[in-house]
């Protein structure tokens, strides 16, 4: 079976967590969140947890040397042996070259990087009304755009929602300015590789998702043939 080795990029909020849910279930993949594996190292107390929480709290990259060898490695396991959703990684040139070495190393490619563009105030806005489950932090919601059913509680399994503390309106602004300067080139980096797929990200989320599902489904074809 042809491989979907698949990295999603986009500013903060703009629908990566919420799309890569959706995709994981369409296609089988796991979903791997950088953020999300970093929160869980946090959560846990760990050395690496530790040394990352400074840097997560300000709105700022956590150092290569933290994030790298956790991604890749997590890119090797078995499960992700037909392909991955990654979702916040790479987010500097240096994680693309190190992710595409590795790839390289395990006789992979990647097949596509969807770009996810959404203006900056909406993120504010999506960011601002943002709750997430805290048994199971892929379960995403909105106060207004994607409420659940009963307020403050997650409709998949009953656990409190809260928000998250980098959701502070000043750290937005600080994690918008780090995309900016230090992930967006990764745009021209993709499209050089002719990797780029771009999607209108202040749709609504079914309307991206399918979007996403009809360009990813046509890439799989044409892999086939
Ligand atoms: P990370 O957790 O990756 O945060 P992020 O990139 O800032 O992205 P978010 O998770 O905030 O947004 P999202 O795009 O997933 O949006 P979501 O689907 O939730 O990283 C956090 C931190 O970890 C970083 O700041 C950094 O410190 C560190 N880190 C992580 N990776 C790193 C790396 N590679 N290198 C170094 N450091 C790293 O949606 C947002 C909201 O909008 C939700 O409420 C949702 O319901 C709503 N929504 C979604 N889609 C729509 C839509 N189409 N219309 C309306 N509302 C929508
Ligand atoms: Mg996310």
């Amino acid at each position: 079976m042809s491989e979907l080795n698949l990295i999603l990029l986009g500013p903060p909020g703009a629908g990566k967590g919420t799309q890569a849910e959706r995709l994981r279930e369409d296609f089988g993949l796991p979903h791997i969140s950088a953020g999300d594996m970093l929160r869980a190292q946090v959560s846990a107390g760990t050395e690496l947890g530790l040394k990352a929480k400074g840097y997560m709290d300000a709105g700022k990259l956590v150092p290569d040397e933290v994030i790298i060898g956790m991604i890749i490695d997590r890119v090797g396991d078995e499960d992700a042996r037909d392909g991955f959703l990654l979702d916040g990684f790479p987010r500097n040139e240096e994680q693309a070259d190190a992710l595409g070495q590795a790839l390289k190393g395990l006789d992979r490619r990647l097949t596509a990087a969807l770009l996810i563009e959404v203006p900056d105030e909406e993120v504010v806005r999506r960011l601002a009304g943002r709750r997430v489950c805290v048994k199971n932090p892929t379960h995403i919601y909105h106060v207004e755009f994607d409420p659940p059913k009963h307020e403050g509680v997650c409709d998949q399994d009953g656990a409190r929602l809260q928000q998250r503390k980098d959701d502070a309106e000043e750290t937005i602004r600080n994690r918008l300015a780090v995309y900016h300067e230090q992930t967006e080139p990764l745009v021209d980096y993709y499209e050089r590789l002719g990797l780029l797929r771009r999607f209108d990200g202040s749709r609504n989320a079914d309307e991206v998702h399918r979007h996403i599902r009809a360009a990813l489904a046509t890439l799989r074809l044409e892999e086939k043939l």
